[in-house]
C-alpha cells in the first residue's frame, strides 16, 4: 500500500488511539497514546513475552508491545470492534496491523468471557481504560486474574478520591463524561483490594493521582475541548497500577 492510499483509508476511519504508520502518517486518534504509555511503566524490553492485551481497540498498545519483543500478542475487544456504536469500529486495528506489517492476533471476546479455556493464559495482561466501562467491575478483574501468568498492568479512571475506605462510584446514567458506557468510579484503594482479592499478591500503583492544579486543569481542558462536565472530570483522576501473580 503507498502512502497515498494510506492517508485515503485512514481518513475513511474514526481513531481512537494516535499510531505512528510510518511515511509521516499518525493516525488522528482523541487519545494521546504515547503519553498514557509513558505512565504506564511497560517493562522496555517483552523478550519471549506473550501479552494479552483487553479492550486493544486500534491496538496502540498491542503493536508497541509486539515492538518491544513479545513473542505472541493477542489483542481482544468486542464493544467498538463491533461497530453497532458511535466509537467507531475494528477497521482501525486492522488497517494498522496491515500497514506495520505486524502478527498481533485478534479475538472479539467480552471481558466476561476471558478465561484460560477461552484464551489460554499471558505473562503480561494489559487492561488499560477498561475498568471503568465494567457494570461487574469486580468479576472483570477475577476474569483478567484468570487469564494472567505473571503481570497485569490496570490503568483507569479513578474516584471518590477524598474517602479513605475502598469505595466506589456508581453510574447509573452518563454522569461522567456525559458517556454512559462508563459504570464505575472506584477509588485507588478500591482498585488496589479488588485485585487482591482477585488472587493477585503484590499490588503497586506506578502512577498515582496527580495534584490538584492538574485535576482542576484537565477538567477545565475537557470542558472547553468536548464538553465534558467540569466537575465529574475535577474530582476524578487516572491512576496505573501493576499487580503481580
Ligand atoms: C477507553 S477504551 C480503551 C482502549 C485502550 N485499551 C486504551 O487504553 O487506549 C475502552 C475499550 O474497552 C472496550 N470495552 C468496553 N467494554 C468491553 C467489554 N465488556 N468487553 C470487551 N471490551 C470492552 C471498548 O470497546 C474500548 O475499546
Amino acid at each position: 500500500m503507498d502512502a497515498q492510499e494510506i492517508r485515503r483509508r485512514v481518513a475513511e476511519i474514526r481513531w481512537h488511539h494516535s499510531i505512528d504508520l510510518g511515511h509521516g502518517i499518525i493516525t488522528p486518534g482523541q487519545d494521546n497514546s504515547s503519553r498514557k504509555l509513558q505512565r504506564l511503566g511497560l517493562p522496555e524490553s517483552l523478550i519471549g513475552k506473550t501479552v494479552l492485551d483487553v479492550g486493544a481497540w486500534d491496538g496502540f498498545f498491542s503493536f508497541e508491545a509486539e515492538r518491544r519483543g513479545a513473542k505472541r500478542v493477542l489483542a481482544t475487544d468486542s464493544y467498538s470492534w463491533n461497530g453497532a456504536h458511535d466509537w467507531g469500529d475494528k477497521r482501525g486495528f486492522e488497517l494498522a496491523r496491515k500497514v506495520l506489517g505486524s502478527k498481533v492476533e485478534d479475538q472479539d471476546i467480552d471481558v466476561l468471557e476471558l478465561s484460560p479455556e477461552r484464551v489460554g493464559g499471558f505473562d503480561l495482561v494489559l487492561f488499560l481504560g477498561v475498568l471503568y466501562h465494567m457494570k461487574h467491575p469486580l468479576l472483570a478483574v477475577e476474569r483478567v486474574a484468570s487469564v494472567t501468568r505473571e503481570l497485569a498492568i490496570v490503568e483507569t479512571a479513578v474516584d471518590m478520591l477524598s474517602c479513605r475506605r475502598p469505595a466506589m462510584a456508581f453510574y447509573a446514567a452518563d454522569e461522567m463524561a456525559g458517556d454512559a458506557t462508563n459504570w464505575c468510579g472506584p477509588n485507588p484503594q478500591a482498585v488496589i483490594g479488588m485485585l487482591k482479592v482477585a488472587g493477585f499478591k503484590r499490588v503497586e500503583m506506578v502512577a498515582g493521582l496527580r495534584p490538584l492544579w492538574f485535576r482542576l486543569a484537565r477538567a477545565l481542558y475537557f470542558k472547553r475541548k468536548r464538553g465534558f462536565g467540569f466537575w465529574s472530570f475535577a474530582r476524578s483522576d487516572r491512576i496505573v497500577v501493576h499487580a503481580w501473580k
